[in-house]
């Protein structure tokens, strides 16, 4: 199975900025032969654009959230099936500054997950523990917690989401956890996910967190690190291309 290497955008970007980055990573991409499967997470304004730059390419495209309705009197709100018909191959879910500025439970994450493959989006379900967390020795409670939900919604269809481990003390700040501390709560998630699903081994474990040019090549290394998901490098197009350039060959 190749790996996974996703940009999450998060809220940056402009009309003229992201195609100059898309145009830039596309040329990268086609230099590359696609070592690994490649997609950016954009803002919702800007999957329209994502549709026009990327359909026919390597790279696929997808949103950062998703309603947990179907449609109706949701202000604000984005539905699964507009996902879908603007070609959106994935959809970021549960995200730690969605979880810590939005207040999303474990429950509602769940929900979407569950929205997100009824119309056919592959949900990127993130969890992860704070340093709090970490210090007082309940990472691998928290992140079996909040992966418990999802696996609980989503039943037999565990085999197709995506999971992305980031802790949060390690996003945006620099400061990346290592190799075999990633590697360490991958296999947890896999045991996991391997309880759930005799497909377990087809699902992607994605880390995140500070993920750049220069360590990734040691954690895509891990047995269980099936790609990332990149936040601050995916906005530069030559560290987005060096983060896939260091996925190792095999498969
Ligand atoms: P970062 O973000 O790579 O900037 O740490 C990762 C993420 O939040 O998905």
């Amino acid at each position: 199975m190749k790996k996974l290497i996703v940009g999450n955008w998060k809220m940056n970007g402009s009309l003229a900025f992201n195609e100059a980055l898309l145009r830039s990573v596309l040329s990268g991409l086609n230099a590359n032969n696609a070592l690994a499967e490649v997609a950016i997470c954009a803002p919702s304004v800007f999957l329209a654009q994502a549709q026009s730059l990327l359909s026919g390419t390597a790279c696929a495209w997808g949103a950062q959230d998703v309603s947990a309705h179907e449609q109706g009197a949701y202000t604000g709100e984005i539905s699964a099936a507009m996902l879908h018909e603007l070609g959106c191959r994935y959809v970021i879910l549960g995200h730690s500054e969605r979880r810590a500025y939005h207040g999303e439970t474990n429950e509602l994450v769940a929900a979407k997950a569950q929205r997100a493959l009824a119309h056919g989006v592959t949900p990127i379900v993130c969890v992860g523990e704070s340093l709090p967390e970490r210090e007082a020795g309940q990472t691998e409670a928290v992140v079996k917690r909040q992966l418990a939900a999802v696996i609980h919604a989503v039943g037999h269809c565990t085999s197709e989401i995506v999971v992305a481990y980031e802790p949060y003390w390690a996003i945006g700040t620099g400061k990346t956890a290592t190799p075999e501390e990633a590697q360490a709560v991958h296999s947890v998630i896999r045991a996991q996910l391997q309880a759930a699903t005799s497909h377990a081994d087809r699902v992607r474990i994605l880390y995140g967190g500070s993920m750049n040019a220069a360590n990734a090549a040691s954690l895509l290394g891990q047995t269980d690190i099936d790609g990332g998901l990149i936040g601050g490098a995916s906005l530069k197009a030559d560290d987005f291309l060096k983060i896939i350039a260091s996925c190792p060959l095999k498969a």
